[in-house]
């Protein structure tokens, strides 16, 4: 994630490599990012922090308990902003007590391709300069849309696991093709690029999805059946429970559970 959001940031060519210092416990993967971007990597946590202005967060969720007891002092007055699933704004004001400000985000595994959505919240309000900050680092890597902390768990649920449920639902689209006849190259060539396809026309049009699809639908046409079929199978009762577990997990993770 963070490699993502370096890539991101460079790709907006308004920021030099070399004001970006990544560090990493093992320096394996930041000397990697350093070498691959032509950022800089820090030998330690206080070369790495000294005169940053933004520190992001981006190691397993885990490690957030057992994290360097020095960061609380050498984030001071900076803003941090997280990516850790699960963990909320009280529990980054444990390791972080100091900083100017803490942002708690969900970013979805497109933003790897610049192409996410990044949820997020701020503890406090955040000053007009401090909000363009973050913003243009969320938007480096997609889309960002502020929510407050307590949608978040809901936006994990849509957003956070939404490409999961996008990516079983075109296996299950290519599956029936090849019930239906068609060879697997056939059938997964067609699933994939109809979800692509349909996903720019959807972002494109501006319009509803349910615009888009009845103009596909003609009264007892193809689609019609189709559709009569997950209707009768309780689709939108089915994703609603699917959201419904993915954001009671979230909210039990965030608990600690
Ligand atoms: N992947 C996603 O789509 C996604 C989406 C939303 C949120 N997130 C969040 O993003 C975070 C990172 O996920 P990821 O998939 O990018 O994981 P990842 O590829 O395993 O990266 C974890 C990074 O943390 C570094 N690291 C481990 N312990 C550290 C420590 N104590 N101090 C500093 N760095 C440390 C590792 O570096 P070394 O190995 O070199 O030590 C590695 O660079 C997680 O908190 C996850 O919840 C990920």
């Amino acid at each position: 994630m963070a490699s993502a959001i370096v890539k991101g940031i460079l790709a907006q060519e308004s920021t030099q490599a070399q004001v970006i210092r990544c560090f990493s416990a093992s320096g394996n993967s930041a000397a990697a990012l350093a070498q691959e971007t032509g950022i800089n990597q820090a030998s330690d946590l206080p070369e790495l922090l000294e005169d940053a202005d933004l520190v992001v967060v981006a190691f397993k969720p885990q490690h957030l308990a057992t994290a360097d007891s020095r960061l609380a002092e050498l984030t001071a007055g900076k803003i941090v902003l997280s990516v850790l699933a699960a963990k909320t704004l009280e529990h980054l004001h444990v390791v972080f007590p100091r900083a100017r400000n803490l942002v708690r985000t969900m970013p979805n595994t497109p933003s790897a391709i610049g192409a996410g959505i990044t949820g997020w919240c701020a503890r406090e309000d955040l000053s007009t300069s401090d909000r363009e900050l973050v913003v243009n680092v969320l938007s480096s890597v997609g889309r960002e849309i502020e929510v407050p902390e307590n949608k978040i768990d809901a936006l994990m649920g849509v957003s956070g696991c939404g490409p999961a449920f996008l990516f079983e639902f075109t296996g299950a689209l290519r599956d029936a093709g090849i019930a239906g006849g068609l060879n697997f190259e056939e059938a997964e060539t067609l699933a994939v690029e109809t979800v692509l396809g349909s996903a720019r026309l959807m972002a494109r049009s501006g319009r509803s999805p349910e615009a888009l699809r009845d103009e596909v639908t003609s009264p007892k046409g193809t689609t019609y059946a189709g559709l009569q079929v997950l209707k009768a199978a309780n689709f939108r009762d089915t994703m609603k429970d699917v959201v419904a577990a993915a954001k009671a997990r979230s909210a039990e993770l965030a608990n600690g559970e």
